[in-house]
């Protein structure tokens, strides 16, 4: 009896098997291969199986290593923020009515929800680490020169949208501290004369940080910014399938096949997931995001807990340099992404490249020194303009809600 069930399920077995091999088509492996499972070229004249075990067997740059772990990790942060983001908008409420009562709700009354929650909130944070780690690793391999400078501005886009995401993102709790930073950094913005007037009008859409803005900054986190992401991300794969990953700086005539991504490359970028997965479920366990009181325009709070990176750097580059540590930042990006287009010359190694690597070496020595700085300021309440039209701060975090409510 066993024995027929047992025959029974192995007929059955191969026959899924070769309905499977029927119905689909080698092309489908694309999904695996923008999941990261698989590398290269996919040869789609084969079937599926065929195809696959091919695929299996393609190889990276001979100089692949750890090091080429960090673009991977940056891409697992980001699919993390997309599952924890798609969950927590389940019960987010993007109004300024209930946005703040509902991430209240989130974090005490639905299952898991603060796990899930903080496991966004730190992965906003690392992916900025792990994307400025992976900037460096390319900077320093000199790989952003001819032919991946295209390659190098795709991913100068998206670490603005990773810092956008973060952006848009850091308003929706509606609480004190959100809703004063957002203030604080839209008021520098709106000092920059021409582009920060018209772009603070755009993003705030109302004269003061208001429900319209929270409908605004939520459209273009959880519709604008993936759309963004997804086809840069599609472009940032093929460019790097199309020119492969960038030769060691002295190739050896006798230079071997390469590295294989199956098994050597996916098992070390396995190893990196592990770890800095543990990280950020550690750090979302130990550290959860606190929440403030509920938003009031017209009371700003005695301190500003900040709870992203990116807001420290923002609120040093304020609070000393006023809007134009702002308007730096951004001539910075822009330097970025034309670095390619004036160091072309073919040497690769940093000692003959000093004046790159001097600016490099000042690029991520300010950003620290800027997110150690925003860090002293936590205990220095917002500072708001003139044109906010709100009374300087007097008391310490309180929920009374004077005035107009948000
Ligand atoms: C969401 C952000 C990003 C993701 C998910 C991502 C992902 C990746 C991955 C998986 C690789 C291949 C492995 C590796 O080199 O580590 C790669 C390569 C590359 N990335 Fe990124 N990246 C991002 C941001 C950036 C940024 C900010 C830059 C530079 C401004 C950049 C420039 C490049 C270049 C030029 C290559 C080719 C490297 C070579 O040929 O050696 N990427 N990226």
């Amino acid at each position: 009896m066993a024995n027929r069930a047992w025959e029974a399920v192995k007929e059955w077995a191969s026959r899924f098997r070769a309905d499977l091999k029927a119905s689909t088509d080698a092309s489908l492996l694309g999904v695996l291969r923008f999941l990261g499972l698989l590398y290269g070229p996919i040869d789609t004249n084969l079937p599926i199986d065929q195809a696959f075990r091919r695929s299996l067997r393609n190889r990276l740059s001979r100089n692949a290593g750890w090091r080429h772990a960090a673009g991977g990790i940056t891409y697992l942060l980001f699919i993390l923020l997309v599952v924890t983001g798609v969950l927590l908008s389940f019960y987010y409420r993007p109004s300024a009515e209930e946005a703040y009562q509902s991430v209240q709700h989130i974090v005490s009354g639905v299952r898991i929800g603060w796990l899930i929650r903080d496991l966004h909130v730190w992965g906003a944070n690392l992916i900025v680490i792990t994307a400025l780690v992976h900037m460096g690793r390319v900077f320093l391999d000199a790989s952003y020169k001819p032919p991946r400078e295209t390659n190098w501005l795709a991913g100068v886009l998206l670490l603005f949208v990773v810092l956008a995401f973060g952006a848009t993102g850091y308003l929706l709790p509606w609480d004190q501290w959100a809703y004063w930073t957002v203030t604080e950094a839209l008021d520098m913005l709106g000092r920059i004369p021409v582009l920060g007037g018209l772009s603070v009008g755009l993003l705030r859409g109302d004269p003061v940080v208001s429900g319209a803005t929270l409908s605004r900054f939520f459209a273009v986190h959880v519709i604008v910014l993936p759309w963004l992401a997804f086809g840069l991300l599609m472009l940032h794969f093929a460019l790097l399938r199309k020119h492969g990953l960038a030769p060691p700086e002295t190739p050896r005539a006798d230079a071997s096949e390469g590295v294989p991504f199956f098994p050597n490359h996916l098992l070390r970028s396995f190893v990196v997931a592990v770890l800095v997965l543990t990280v950020t479920a550690t750090a979302a366990i130990l550290w959860p995001r606190e929440i403030a009181d509920p938003a009031n325009p017209s009371l700003p709070p005695g301190t500003l807990l900040t709870s992203w990176i990116v807001a420290d750097v923002s609120r040093a580059l304020t609070h000393y340099m006023g809007p134009w540590g702002l308007a730096l930042f951004l001539l910075l990006g822009l330097g970025l992404a034309v670095l390619p287009l004036f160091d072309r010359a073919p040497e690769r190694r940093l000692r003959r490249r000093p004046v790159v690597a001097g600016l490099g070496a000042v690029f991520y020595l300010a950003f620290v020194v800027a997110w150690l700085a925003g860090r002293q300021l936590r205990n220095m309440p917002p500072q708001p303009t003139v044109e906010s039209g709100v009374q300087a701060p007097t008391a310490p975090d309180t929920a009374a809600t004077r005035g107009r409510t948000p």
